[in-house]
């Protein structure tokens, strides 16, 4: 059987402590995420990282993990490859689920939301800022395609390279960019002893607009 952990003791989350804007919640939990340090001087790998989830269009849920590079009054924003299986789910089915589990901190937090893809400017932007080669990587990868063996993956990235020799400029191919999830949920979770763990959820109220609903959810 898989070992259960004891229990949890890192924190707790109280409803007058929650800002009233789940985006300034959010940082504020972020921030906590990338400055923490826990026993043994541990920190957590790459608090960042969030699993994405979309639907197809016969509603199979997918899910996978991604990189969350900014956080916006607008939303969250992660990069990927729009022709890849994410990104083509995404265009048709604007919607997404994103879940951070914090793991050392005993925290979760989930985001729910409507999706669209950055301009080409913002992707550019990101795009060209990344190094050489990691350019080269994701502008080549026929993302969630199947491919014969890692040499046709080696031998795609050196045909890439070629083109690009003499430090000709790496341009983004429409196929890669951005995407923003614009939140209309939010839920924080933080561990607690025996099982109660606290748990608010922010959902937007029906006028939409900036209010939100607060409310407590059991464990
Ligand atoms: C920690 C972690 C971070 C990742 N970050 C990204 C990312 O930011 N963008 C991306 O396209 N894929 C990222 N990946 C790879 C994806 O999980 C996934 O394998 C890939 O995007 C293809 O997904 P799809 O076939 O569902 O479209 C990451 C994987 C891991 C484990």
């Amino acid at each position: 059987m898989v070992q259960d952990r004891s229990d949890y003791r890192v924190g707790s989350l109280e409803r007058e402590g929650l800002d009233p804007d789940p985006l300034a919640q959010f940082r504020r939990w972020f921030d906590e995420a990338k400055a923490f340090v826990g026993e043994g001087g541990l920190r957590l790998v790459e608090p960042e990282a969030m699993a994405l989830a979309s639907v197809d269009g016969s509603g199979q849920p997918h899910v996978r993990m991604v990189l969350l590079r900014e956080i916006r009054p607008e939303g969250l924003v992660f990069f990927t490859n729009y022709e890849s299986d994410k990104g083509v789910q995404l265009l048709a089915q604007p919607r997404a689920a994103l879940c951070f589990h914090w793991d050392r901190m005993e925290r979760q937090v989930r985001v729910e939301g409507s999706v669209s893809p950055l301009t080409p400017e913002e992707s550019d932007a990101y795009f060209l800022a990344r190094p050489r080669k990691s350019r080269i990587a994701s502008a080549s990868s026929p993302q969630s395609r199947v491919v014969e063996d890692r040499r046709a993956l080696q031998r795609i990235f050196e045909e890439w390279e070629a083109r690009f020799e003499d430090g000709a400029e790496v341009p983004r191919p429409d196929h890669w960019g951005g995407f923003i999830v614009a939140p209309t949920l939010f839920e924080f979770w933080q561990g607690r002893r025996h099982r109660l763990h606290d748990r608010f959820r922010y959902s937007q109220a029906e006028s939409g607009g900036t209010d939100w609903r607060i409310e407590r959810l059991a464990p």
